[in-house]
């Protein structure tokens, strides 16, 4: 059986546009799917600290998750970064204050240096509720250290 040269030229035209159709919409889908790639942006930057009655008063309690101490006194709550500002390393709860076991650094109560390498003061982070009142700290949003998360 043999095709008309018109039936031949009709039929490698659809087998052309057919070709073309399913590249185009393989191209198109691929860039919907670059477009909406899950992306991360970094590590998460707010953390659950649980209920607020977890922290007693008086008490400095670490939280490894988000490498913080939760203070509470009788202003309220705050949350203290954990992190040395000279490399980075966590630093521990002393009967006075902190110390970097890196290098040694020390911080009183309240994250200011006292000595060591470290440039700065350990930082302090705002805390907030969320819907259901479980504490939340939000490491994007650095506040200043007499800044407490008063209860009502
Ligand atoms: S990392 Fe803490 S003193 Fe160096």
């Amino acid at each position: 059986m043999s095709l008309s040269p018109e039936s031949r030229r009709r039929f490698l035209s659809l087998v052309g546009w057919t070709t073309a159709a399913v590249g185009a919409g393989e191209a198109a889908w691929a860039s919907l799917r670059f477009a909406r790639a899950p992306v991360s942006y970094g590590p998460p930057r707010r953390f659950g600290l649980g209920p607020p009655e977890r922290y007693a008063a008086g008490a400095t309690v670490f939280v490894e998750e988000a490498a913080v101490y939760v203070k509470r006194d009788e202003g309220g709550l705050r949350a203290m970064s954990a992190v040395c500002t000279h490399l980075g390393c966590t630093v521990r709860r002393e009967s006075e204050g902190f110390v970097c076991p890196c290098h040694g650094s020390r911080y009183d109560d309240d994250g200011r240096v006292l000595g060591g390498p470290a440039p700065a003061a350990l930082a302090f982070y705002r805390l907030e509720k969320d819907r259901r009142g479980r504490l939340v700290v939000d490491l994007g949003r650095r506040v200043e250290p007499a800044t407490k998360l008063r209860e009502a």
